[in-house]
């Protein structure tokens, strides 16, 4: 079987990770017999290069026409980079944002584990990771200030910017659904993050939420405000199962799960629609501190691809495998320097790549 990948390996350490999952996924499907055709696309600052904004409409068209998108990571350092000259509707970010809501991706998921063989790694005390933890971020992505009216005035001569966050019911409805129904496959608990001591958009979510955990009556709900789950995080991380939360709450909850597994480097995400289709890429950035040097952990993009072999292709096995290989890895002892700890063999990037395609 044939499948049509668009890639887009993207800016600084974009194009090193995704290179090696697409090395790993190669592998898989020469041991599960399946072909990826991969179209590789341009975004970001490596789109701004060539036609001068972040994302053309070719290539949203070309994304279309795949069975799904694989991405590395876009951006670059704004006090050096050229890109960030530009007005902010030209930067980097503005053609991911696009890419997200042209595509109508609207689940994002990040799943947050921390691998027994990564305690080490984990910057919180062993009685406090205890047994490990594994919960799932769901994310709304094409909602809330990252979409809201934007700009900035002058008023009496004082400069005063304007960001505005909206949400819908229907917008929360259909995340919070999703967020049950992740739940459902898992240990059936759904904490709910929001600000409803302070924002109207909050009460609105929270109320919504409510409503759909009826049709959801074997899934347990709760709702935590975000500062408190900020906290909860590095408190007692194995409590959450799905952390179900708007756009910028999961982009910043994200990441800090993310360091408690050992690394942003480890941190997989996919976006994705009402369809099969979905878009798959690691939830850091394009590191731009490290870019070039064979270092980055390409963790998270490869998980990221066997997400996108389990929800858009169907391809099971080869996901358990790709999964398994990481996991196998880890147990050998590799790691990249991020993840790095006593006793343990430091690879490069190239190299984990390497190690974990030879274990699939
Ligand atoms: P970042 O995630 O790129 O980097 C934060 C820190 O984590 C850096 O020290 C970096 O070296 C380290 N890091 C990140 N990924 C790593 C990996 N795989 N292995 C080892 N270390 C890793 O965040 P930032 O520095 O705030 O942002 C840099 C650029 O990336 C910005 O332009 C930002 O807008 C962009 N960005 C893009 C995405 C995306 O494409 N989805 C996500 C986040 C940030
Ligand atoms: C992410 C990133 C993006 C976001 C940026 C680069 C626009 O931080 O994917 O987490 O905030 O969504
Ligand atoms: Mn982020």
């Amino acid at each position: 079987m044939n499948y049509k990948i668009a890639v887009i390996p993207g800016d600084g350490i974009g194009p090193e990770i995704v290179a090696q999952a697409r090395e790993v996924l190669d592998a898989a499907g020469k041991k599960y017999g399946f072909q990826l055709d991969y179209t590789e696309l341009l975004m970001g600052g490596a789109s701004i290069d060539v036609y001068g904004v972040p994302l053309t409409d070719e290539t949203i068209e070309a994304a279309k026409a795949s069975d799904a998108v694989l991405m590395g990571s876009i951006g670059g350092d704004a006090k050096t980079s050229p890109w960030y000259q530009l007005e902010p509707s030209k930067r980097p970010e503005a053609g991911l944002l696009k890419i997200r809501k042209s595509l109508n991706l609207f689940a994002n998921l990040r799943p947050a584990y921390l691998y027994e063989e990564l305690k080490a790694a984990c910057p919180l005390r062993d009685e406090i990771i205890g047994d490990g933890f594994d919960m799932m971020i769901m994310r709304e992505l094409t909602g809330g200030l990252y979409f809201g009216e934007r700009r900035t005035v002058e008023e009496n001569g004082v400069r005063k910017a304007i960001d505005t966050l909206t949400y819908d019911e229907n917008e929360i409805r259909r995340i919070a659904r999703r967020g049950f129904e992740i739940a459902r496959k898992r240990r059936k608990k759904v904490t709910s993050v929001d600000k409803a001591n302070v924002l109207d958009s909050s009460r609105l979510w929270r109320a919504v939420v409510e409503e759909v955990a009826k049709e959801y009556p074997d899934v347990e709900l709760s709702h935590m405000l975000v500062d408190n789950c900020a906290m909860q995080l590095v408190r007692d991380p194995a409590q959450f199962d799905v952390i179900l939360t708007e756009n910028m709450f999961g982009d910043i909850l994200s990441d800090e799960a993310s360091m408690v597994t050992g690394s942003i480097g480890m941190l997989s995400s996919a976006s994705l629609n009402e369809t099969k289709f979905g878009l798959y890429e690691p939830s850091h950035g394009s590191a731009p501190d490290i870019a070039g040097k064979d270092i980055a952990n390409p963790i998270a993009t490869i998980l990221s691809a066997a997400m996108m072999l389990r929800f858009s292709l169907d391809l099971d096995e080869a996901a358990d495998a790709v999964e398994r290989a990481v996991k196998q890895v880890l147990k050998d002892g590799y790691r990249t320097g991020d993840i790095m700890s006593e006793g343990c063999t430091q690879v490069g990037c190239r190299e984990m790549g390497r190690l974990i395609k030879e274990r699939i």
